[in-house]
């Protein structure tokens, strides 16, 4: 039989949803099957994903951003999910900041206090989530949203720990770590996309502002990983080491490495990062929080954030450990926890269980991580 030349086998549109185990993927195929089953979520209506909460939006829009940005076959979901997601979210926003300014729907310019719901770490998901859709169309709408939404968080600087830091929302005193490496984190992404230099500077002071003050206080414990928040004595309360909260911290001191070198800054994220590895890795590498397999609905995303971050460290200062994971958890997310519609669950050694866009969209951090590895 004489062989067939491969240009005229039947070619698998890529970004079609194929059935569940049909083809053996590489990273960009796995990650571009579930882009498209994230999707099956979307709702066009309210420009967030059913079956996740309003924070969870955000980063579903910066896994898919982040796909987009190294994958040109999304592209065009991520665009139409920018765009549509700026006119109608807003007015899906469950609990409308202090200003009160999301009753009204998109009119034509957008808005950032229209995303502030009073959580100060909501807020802060949504400004990352701008400047991913910023760095992927140059769209200065985008970039101008996660300005604005830093204009609305540095109000909050408190005085209680230390006299600094951010609360946790408008009504709770909790001074927890995610808001607080979220505040670093988009001040630091907003410096290194800033238009002049006075800008730039002022969010590089505000970075090092909330660095100095956050390794100044209890958040990171005994084996350098980071306890959930502080007692009401500003003392570390010794509560879970979620995977996010070694995660965010890694990608805000990656930006503001960025924006002002100081060898400092990734020594402390490269202890952090192996800190989280050995407490939160299984045997395989494969990263776990304590919740599971029956995490709240929050906890579901958030060991994609944790390698989302774990990525960003890896390009500047890569590490054989760093790699090994990424693609541990991307291989075993694809291997043994996902079902036959494509959809993957909230423990990445498996075996599935259950899915919706918080548990998927963070396996699918893990899948894009994987790409660049
Ligand atoms: C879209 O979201 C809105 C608001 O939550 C909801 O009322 C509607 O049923 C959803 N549509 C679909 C098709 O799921
Ligand atoms: C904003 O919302 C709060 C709480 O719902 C309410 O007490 C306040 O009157 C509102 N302010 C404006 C200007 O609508
Ligand atoms: C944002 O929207 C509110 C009303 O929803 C309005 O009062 C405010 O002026 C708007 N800000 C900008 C910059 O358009
Ligand atoms: C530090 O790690 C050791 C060894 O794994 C463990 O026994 C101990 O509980 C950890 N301490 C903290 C504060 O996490
Ligand atoms: C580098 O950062 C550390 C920690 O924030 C700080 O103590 C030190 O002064 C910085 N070094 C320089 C040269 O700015």
């Amino acid at each position: 039989m004489l062989p067939i030349p491969w240009s005229v086998l039947p070619m698998v549109p890529v970004g079609l949803v194929l059935p569940g185990f049909a083809v053996a993927e590489d990273a960009s195929s796995r990650a571009l099957i579930a882009l498209d089953t994230l999707q099956s979520w979307y709702n066009s209506t309210s420009g967030l994903w059913n079956t996740c909460g309003w924070w969870n939006g955000a980063n579903c829009m910066t896994a898919i951003a982040d796909l987009a940005a190294i994958e040109p076959s999304a592209l065009n979901t991520a665009t139409y999910v920018f765009g549509n997601t700026l006119r109608m979210a807003p007015a899906y926003n469950p609990q409308p900041g202090p200003e009160n300014q999301t009753q009204s729907r998109y009119a034509g310019a957008a808005n950032a206090s229209e995303w502030l719901d009073s959580s100060y770490d909501d807020d802060a998901w949504w400004a990352l989530a701008w400047i991913a859709a910023y760095d992927v169309t140059n769209d200065d709408t985008y970039l101008g949203l996660a300005q604005g939404i830093f204009s609305s968080l540095k109000k909050a600087w408190g005085t209680r720990c230390g006299g600094g830091g951010l609360q946790w929302s408008t009504t709770s005193a909790y001074v927890n770590a995610i808001t607080n490496e979220l505040f670093l984190s988009v001040a630091a992404h907003l410096a290194n996309r800033a238009s002049s230099e006075s800008d730039r500077d002022t969010y590089i002071g505000w970075a090092q502002k909330e660095w100095d003050w956050f390794a100044a206080q209890g958040f990171i414990g005994a084996n350098y990983t980071i306890n959930d928040g502080l007692l009401e004595n500003c003392q570390n309360n010794g509560q879970t080491v979620w995977s996010y909260n070694q995660g965010v911290i890694l990608g805000g001191l990656v930006e503001l490495n960025k924006a002002a070198p100081n060898d400092t800054y990734l020594e402390s994220a490269n202890k952090i990062a192996q800190a989280a590895i050995n407490t939160l890795s299984d045997a395989n590498m494969v990263i776990h929080d304590v919740c599971e397999p029956n995490c709240a609905p929050d906890a579901t995303q958030f060991k994609g954030i944790f390698i989302r971050n774990l990525q960003m460290l890896q390009q500047v200062s890569p590490n054989d450990i760093y790699k090994k994971v990424i693609e541990a958890c991307a291989n075993s997310i694809w291997a043994n926890d996902r079902n036959n519609q494509n959809q993957l669950g909230v423990n990445w050694a498996g075996p599935f269980a259950s899915a919706d866009a918080s548990t998927h969209s963070s396996a699918l951090d893990a899948l894009v991580a994987a790409i660049a590895i």
